[in-house]
Order: structure tokens, then sequence, then C-alpha cells
């Protein structure tokens, strides 16, 4: 790639990280921007997952390291503003890398047209640009996925010396390792060492020894990392596991039918492109036949990583699009290939080659998308942490009275005012769900909470109808609306309502 290509993506991926002005999912603060700031500046608020230590502070500690830099400078005009948007640069540069590494990976494995072809739709994908610059683990998860993908291409092809072949794979198995520790549902990605291993022409006891030297020292690393970030011994890792697993807490955050990535969640994702994607994934198959060199192993094991993780995700019941994210950059691989395949692998005709320009431009329909999603739609959680910093000093209290985690805290309004919102936890860590009783006795909650003192009542539009008239009589004036949602739902309203006491 050229450098000029090289300074388009990154600067595509760091306006996308700038423009995008939505709230998504709560997980993009409240695991990560929120942790930080409370370790940063000593006050944010944790989720109950952290007193019990089912997360695993690295991920959060990256975001860390740069509020630790701003916050060297003290506090300054822009502080707020650089607490919010560096660590979504961040999160762009990874970005711009993730789509450099599919774009190699496809390179490899395809030839030039159709990894360019793939670079179009990873710029195009709607989804990529909604989820990718956010600071969610499964964005970190995607760009360490695909590295881990290009060295095990790199391993596979290359022809390396025993030194850097040895280097290389203590690389992949240290990336394995970490992603897998930070994510155990990224275990399909250790098929992709044993592959490796299985085909390199290294002797049995030097692979055994490297593997067990490797992992005997990451576990090390990160148990020690860990239990020095929570400041005791800690592995969050068998927690999670724990709890998930065994106890299936995450159901209480929804659940979806078994088929649900297969049949919901990769269609949203691909769109216009699903023929395309089948397309690709029959013609990887049928030239597997006879199983010969490595690039068709690579290319089975690609179509075997997708499969893999659609067959770990989908018991679990509790579901959602951004667990599949990882897997969206070899989706497009495969569409990339269906859609080269579709103008090239037949006798040439006109319709065709019309069939596949129509493919390419109805990848344009998704970037409307993107900018509804990623600028629109739930944006006034967002805005109204503006509006809140710009009008609250740290005197004054706030009452959030919302679903729990609707808007960020403390890392947007960075400014140590009581923010209370209506808690949540799962019934085993507090025997009251707060945002429950609260919801099913609206007039009776509001009038025992306004007894705090509270200077702020924010709520939506669908819950302020109810409570207008006891916010009224408490001497509360509305003095904001901001606008939300066009696809109000439940006790999501279209609008942010801001009240304050008057007098
Ligand atoms: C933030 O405010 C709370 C409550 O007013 C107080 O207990 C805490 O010490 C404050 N923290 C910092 C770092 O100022």
């Amino acid at each position: 790639m050229d450098l000029i290509l090289h300074i388009i993506l990154l600067s595509f991926r760091l306006s996308n990280a700038i423009l995008c002005k939505t709230s998504f999912d709560p997980d993009e603060y409240w695991q990560a921007l929120e942790v930080a700031h409370r370790r940063t500046y000593g006050y944010g608020y944790l989720t109950w997952e952290w007193h019990t230590q089912l997360r695993s502070y690295l991920f959060p500690y990256v975001f860390e390291c740069l509020y630790r830099v701003i916050s060297f400078f003290g506090e300054f005009e822009y502080s707020r503003l650089l607490l919010i948007l560096c660590p979504r640069l961040l999160m762009a540069v990874l970005a711009y890398m993730t789509d450099v590494y599919t774009f190699k990976i496809c390179h490899i494995l395809f030839g030039r047209m159709t990894a360019v072809i793939c670079l179009y739709l990873q710029i195009t994908s709607w989804f990529i640009f909604y989820a990718i610059t956010r600071t969610f683990i499964n964005s970190f998860e995607t760009f360490l996925v695909v590295i881990i993908f290009y060295l095990f291409c790199q391993l596979m092809v290359g022809n390396y010396s025993i030194r850097d072949t040895g280097l290389r794979l203590a690389m992949l198995l240290t990336l394995i390792g970490l992603v897998c520790y930070l994510r155990p549902t990224a275990v399909p990605c250790i098929s992709l060492y044993f592959i490796v291993l299985y085909f390199s022409s290294l002797s049995v006891s030097y692979k055994l020894i490297l593997s067990i030297v490797v992992t005997l020292i990451l576990s090390s690393i990160l148990i020690s990392t860990e239990s020095l970030l929570y400041g005791k011994l800690a592995i969050p890792f068998y927690n999670f596991l724990n709890v998930n697993v065994v106890s299936g807490i995450a159901s209480l955050y929804g659940t979806h039918s078994l088929h649900w990535y297969l049949t919901q969640c990769l269609p949203v994702f691909l769109i216009t492109n699903i023929p395309a994607f089948i397309i690709g994934i029959i013609f990887v198959i049928k030239g597997s036949h006879p199983v010969g060199n490595e690039h068709i192993i690579i290319k089975l094991a690609l179509l075997g990583l997708i499969l893999l993780n659609l067959v770990l995700l989908s018991p679990v019941p509790h579901k959602e699009f951004r667990f599949l994210l990882p897997m969206l950059p070899f989706c497009h691989i495969l569409t990339a290939k269906g859609i080269y395949v579709i103008d090239n692998n037949t006798r040439k005709h006109r319709l065709i080659s019309l069939f596949k320009k129509l493919l390419l431009f109805l990848s344009l329909l998704q970037i409307p998308m993107s900018f509804y999603f990623g600028f629109i739609h739930q944006r006034g959680v967002i805005r109204v942490m503006d509006y809140l910093y710009g009008h609250i000093s740290v005197e004054d209290q706030v009452l959030f009275l919302m679903p729990c985690h609707s808007t960020p805290l403390y890392s947007h309004i960075h400014k140590n005012a009581t923010l209370q919102f209506l808690e949540c936890s799962p019934p085993l860590y507090e025997p009251v769900d707060r945002a429950k009783l609260f919801y099913n006795n609206v007039n009776s909650q509001t009038d025992s909470l306004l007894s705090n003192g509270y200077s702020y009542v924010t709520c939506f539009s669908t819950l302020s109808e109810e409570i207008n008239g006891l916010l009224a009589k408490k001497g509360f004036q509305k003095k904001a609306e901001i606008f939300h949602t066009h696809l109000p739902e439940g006790r999501i309203g279209s609008y942010v309502h801001v009240y304050k006491k008057i007098g």
C-alpha cells in the first residue's frame, strides 16, 4: 500500500472516531472510561463486576495511561474534551491497523484486486463505522484477532529461519493468550496456533518447550499485572467464566434464540453483501479439494474460525451484535472474494458484470446508515452530559431517572458532583433492583427520591409525562429538551429532559 492510502485510511478512522457521537452500549463507558477515570482522578463509578473481580483491569488500564498523561498537565479548559476524545482516537488508530491488516490477509489469500474490494467493504461497512472506534473490549479484540490471523498467515506461507519462526510463534502464542485472557470467548483462535504447530517443520521438543515457556511467562505476567492493578491477588478470567457460564448471570441482560447470530446478526452486518458472502464461502469450499498447499489451509482456517465463533457464541443465551464484531473483517474477506469471483470465474457476460457493479454500488447504501447511527440515533444521552457539564458545579446533585447506565457518568462530566442513578446490579450482589422498584411505582418513588435535595433531574420524555406535575410541585423547571432517538421504545423516550430546581 502507498503512503497516501495509509494517510487516507488513518484520517478516515480518526474522523470516524471524532464524528461518531451517539451511544451504543453502556459497556463503552462503564467497563472502560469510567474505571480509568476513577483510578486516575479518584472519582468515578465502579459497577458490581469490579467489586467482584470479574473484569480485567488491563483494558481500562490502557485508557488510564492516557488519562494520567492528560492529568499530568493539570486541569485546563480542554481537559474534559481530551478525556473523551483521546481514548477514541487511540481506538481509531487500532481500527486503522485492523483495516490495513485485513487488507494484507486478503492480499495473501486472494490477491490484490480482491484485497482492494475487501478494503472497500471494510470502509463502507456501517457496523464497523458504528462500533469500531468505541472503547469496547470487542473493538480491541477485533484488532487483536486480525493481527493474530495475519501472523498465522505469515507463519504458514513464509520461509523463515528456525530462530525467526520461533520468535513469530512466541509472538502468536502471546497474542492468542492475551486475547483469550481478555475475552474468554476468543478461544477459537487457539486452533490457529495448533495448525501452525502441526505444519511447521520444527522438532517436536522445540515446539513443546516453546509453548510451555511462553504460556508460563505470559500467565505469570498477566496474573501479576492484574494483581498489582487490583491491589490483591486476582484472576478475573476465572471469575468471569464462573459467573457467566456456571451461574448464567449474563442471561439477566436479555436472551435470544439459538440461531440469532446466523439469522439476525450476520444479515444486519452484511445486508446486501449476503449473496456475495455465500458465493465466497462456496468458492473457498469448492476450491479446497484436495487440501494441498498452505493457502488452502489458511482459507479453511478462516472459514473454520468464523464457524467456531458462531458455534461457541450461539448457545450462550445473552447475545449482542458487538460480540460478533471480531469476525466481521473475515466475513468481508470472503465477501470480497465472492464479488471478485462473480465477474471472473464465469464466461464474461454483461449481465454478470453488471451484477458485480450493482453489489459494489449497494455497499454504498451503508454510508447513510453509518451517518444515521453514528450521528443521530441515541445521541441524547451523550448530549445531555455536555449540557450538564456546562451547567453544574461540584456542589450540585444530579438524579438520573433513567434505566441504569443509560448515560456515561464521571468520564463525561469530569466534575466530582453527586451523580445518582437507578442502580441495577444482578440480584446476587444487591438484594433490591432499584430500577424495577422505581418503574413499578413512579410517582411515589420520585417523591421519596427528591427528598434527598437534588438540584437537577434528568429523565426521558416518556417518564417526564408521568412525573411532570410532581416535579413542578417540588419546584423543578424544565431547562432542556435534547433529542435522543426517532425510535423510542419502552422506557427510552425520544427526548432527554433536564429539570432544574429553582429557588
Ligand atoms: C468526590 O466527592 C465525594 C463526595 O462528595 C468525596 O467523598 C470524595 O472524596 C471526592 N473525591 C475526590 C477525589 O475529590
